[in-house]
């Protein structure tokens, strides 16, 4: 029997919620927006859909610091507005996967008010509270993930809370029994709403050193490097017990039928694994970012991918994320023809393909002026390029002003070039990135190769990829150009005759060849003989 399971045969598209579609003009998506959009993405090809959080929250980060897990924003809709998302959604046979962030709270949430009323509420032990250290200062060197100290001293109580992001966002203590109950509630009455997943935020932090020692200094640390790195977060992050508590996470979502749970870890590969869990009793995901994070060469990246099949346990579904909300989009870091080759290696490594709104597009770096910076990070450590907002802009839809995001004042600038690059307009050049997404996508899922095949390395120089995939004696044979000259497979690598499937320039097809002579920047899906 093949293997089915959703999440395993199909790609999961990222919608920033604030960026996708505003629908009443106050310049900030929303959920009846990411409705009306719903035929796009059935169009597209994707099959479920992740959204970036939608819950009650002061939008110190915005989102990311939940004031109640069980509501939604009023900017971003209504509880009804929500359920008849996901009542759409499934119509169209998208899933939805819900963003939980379980790792802090914001600093507004009722929890929080009451755990720092005083030293003895029941409340308190939700949180993370120390006293200060002999000499007054935080109890030990933690940094906050967005630079400066990762404690607040709270003056009324006299101790210290610990928030491994902004001061708005305390973290919760997980190591507290009540934390966990409530929490998974949480998850339940999501999952009782039809949700059929979640992607659950920074879950490598959810326990710390129970000792709270000091995080050694990085000797890799420079000036250029955010402030969190100056130390190695040994003690901070990624502890052992955390499995535990992803045990307790996942077995909850068992409750329910078919729903998934993905990690987010920012964590070396041979870490990183561990979050599938004993017995893949963990996540079912560990969002794999090496993509993101290689350099854009072909050794290296083939190497990764090597490194990434060889780590990962029995049974041990893969997965790849091009980019997200956090880090600079891909045509951003590769330049505009490299992206379209990023695309297809997306769309033809084996294990489930995460992408990230616009990048279809071709979206680049969106140039945010001063004045209309909005990411906290840029504000704490400014200048230094490690704001998000140039990931964060609008979609661009059409022709229309804004790019028919919305009626009133965008709350980040739309790309410069939005006019002609835009769904609509994009839809209409046969030969455009978004075309070529949507090809991809087509193929991936007509093709059990590319879906759930094998993966096998051919070769790899400084410029050239090749990887195989095969099922049931179906051979795909990937070639990727990532240089500006021609390429073709080095003699003694040669892979024998096939049919051309797509190129990334998607103006070949059908071709029958014998170890193809890849143009400047070409990608090849070629199905061999
Ligand atoms: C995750 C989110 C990021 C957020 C942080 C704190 O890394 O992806 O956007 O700022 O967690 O919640
Ligand atoms: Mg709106």
């Amino acid at each position: 029997m093949p293997d089915t399971t959703w999440w395993k045969r199909g790609i999961v598209y990222q919608i920033y919620p604030r960026s996708f579609q505003d629908s009443d003009g106050d310049g900030i998506g929303d959920l009846a927006g990411i409705r009306s959009r719903l035929d796009y993405l059935a169009w597209l090809g994707v099959d479920a859909i992740w959204i970036s959080p939608i819950y009650p929250s002061p939008m110190a980060d915005f989102g990311y610091d939940v004031a109640d897990y069980c509501g939604i924003h009023p900017m971003f809709g209504s509880m009804e507005a929500f359920d008849s998302l996901v009542r759409e959604a499934h119509a169209r046979r998208l899933r939805v996967i819900l963003d939980f962030v379980p790792n802090h709270s914001s600093d507004q949430h009722p929890w929080f008010r009451e755990s720092r009323r005083s030293r003895d509420d029941p409340r308190r032990d939700w949180y993370i509270w120390r006293d200060p250290a002999p000499d007054g200062g935080p109890p030990n060197n933690w940094i906050s993930n967005f630079g400066g100290p990762a404690w607040s001293y709270d003056e009324a109580t006299g101790q210290y809370y610990y928030h491994a992001f902004l001061k708005e966002q305390p973290d919760l203590n997980w190591r507290n029994l009540e934390v966990r109950a409530a929490m998974f509630d949480a998850l339940r009455f999501w999952l009782n709403r039809g949700v059929d997943g979640f992607r659950v935020d920074v879950i490598w932090h959810l326990a710390k050193d129970p000792d709270f020692r000091d995080n050694p200094p990085n000797p890799g640390w420079d000036s250029g490097q955010p402030e969190i790195n100056r130390f190695l977060q040994r003690y901070s992050a990624d502890h052992p017990d955390i499995l535990d508590i992803v045990e307790e996470m996942r077995g909850v979502i068992d409750e329910y039928e078919d729903r998934v749970l993905i990690g987010e870890i920012y964590l070396p590969i041979d870490r990183l694994v561990a979050y599938y869990g004993r017995d893949l009793k963990g996540t079912h995901l560990p969002f794999n970012f090496q993509l993101i994070q290689a350099a854009w060469n072909a050794r290296d990246i083939a190497a990764l991918a090597d490194e990434y099949e060889r780590a990962l346990p029995e049974g041990g579904w893969p997965n790849w994320v091009l980019g997200n909300h956090d880090k600079p989009r891909i045509a951003a870091r590769v330049g505009e023809a490299q992206a379209r080759v990023a695309a297809m290696m997306l769309l033809t490594l084996r294990g489930t393909p995460t992408m990230y709104y616009g990048d279809e597009l071709g979206l680049g770096r969106v140039e945010i002026p001063a004045e209309a910076v909005q990411d906290p990070w840029e504000r704490n450590e400014p200048g230094q390029g490690f704001g998000r907002d140039p990931q964060r802009t609008p979609m661009q839809w059409d022709e229309t002003p804004n790019a028919g995001f919305t009626d009133g004042t965008p709350w980040l600038p739309l790309s410069q070039d939005h006019e002609t690059r835009n769904v609509e307009a994009l839809r209409r050049d046969p030969v455009s990135v978004l075309n070529l997404y949507r090809r991809l996508i087509e193929l991936r899922r007509a093709t059990p190769a590319l879906r759930v095949g094998s993966f096998r390395s051919v070769c790899a120089t400084e410029t050239l990829l090749a990887y195989e995939r095969e099922s049931d004696g179906r051979r795909i044979l990937v070639l990727l150009n990532l240089g500006r000259s021609e390429e073709r497979l080095p003699p003694g690598a040669e892979a024998g005759r096939g049919r051309i499937l797509l190129s990334t320039h998607l103006d070949r097809g059908d071709e029958v060849v014998s170890d193809p002579v890849l143009r400047a920047g070409e990608g090849l899906v070629v199905e061999l003989d």
